[in-house]
């Protein structure tokens, strides 16, 4: 087996985030591979991006299934038959189970539209909005039993400006996504994220975090 991370994706929609770890693995800033993407919906454009990288696919439909844990046992099944070693929620719509949790665990990574713990959960970009927060952003968190609650590893901060609507503001935080998701990625590759507790350290430090990881100048 190489030394190439194994990475799973697990998509439901359109799989921006995908694209955007399978360029920078095509660019050769992340020494990855992606050895399945699995959707639990048919239509999904994750599914059409990966078949034109020429990446495995699976859909695991869910219609299919008696219930989540039913569900969830196959994903772990496909999952530990192509030998994944990162499972990667990209605009995951669906929440896994404990079993799930337990076959990878501190294995799984997601990200998120909001600077959590604010906003956690569904909307998070309506939700900026409605409660009027200046600045919002995006995180990428190790994933626990909670909805969003897990060790956050990187986070990128995007402003609100006054005329933003939720697909202004979804496309500003998008661009941040694509950036930092394949950060965290290389990190984790790296063997250099390390949890103590519920934080994550980064080895070794980085110089300044808040100019390498953490955020762009806002604007
Ligand atoms: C992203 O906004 C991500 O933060 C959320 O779902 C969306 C997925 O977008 N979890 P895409 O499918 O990667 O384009």
């Amino acid at each position: 087996m190489s030394n190439k991370l194994r990475l799973g994706i697990l998509a439901s929609g359109g799989g921006t985030n995908l694209q955007a770890i399978i360029d920078r693995i095509q660019d050769g800033t992340l020494n990855a591979e992606i050895v399945l993407i699995l959707s639990n919906k048919p239509t999904a454009g994750a599914l059409q991006r990966g078949k034109l990288a020429g990446i495995p696919t699976l859909c695991i439909d869910q219609r299919h299934y008696k219930d989540r844990l039913d569900f969830d046992r196959s994903m772990v099944a496909a999952l530990t038959e192509a030998n994944v070693e990162l499972v990667v929620l990209a605009g995951f719509m669906r929440l896994i189970s404990d079993e799930f949790l337990d076959a990878f665990p501190n294995r799984i990574m997601n990200i998120h539209p909001a600077l959590l713990p604010a906003f956690a959960g569904l909307n998070a970009q309506q939700q900026a909005l409605q409660y009027g927060t200046r600045i919002t952003g995006c995180t990428v968190h190790f994933v626990d039993a909670g909805v969003d609650t897990g060790p956050i590893i990187i986070q990128a901060a995007v402003p609100v400006l006054r005329d933003d609507t939720v697909e202004t503001l979804s496309a500003r935080i998008l661009r941040q996504e694509h950036r930092i998701y394949p950060e965290a990625i290389r990190l984790f590759a790296e063997g250099r994220l390390r949890l103590v507790e519920r934080r994550v350290h980064i080895d070794p430090p980085v110089a300044k975090p808040d100019e390498a990881l953490l955020s762009p100048p806002l604007s």
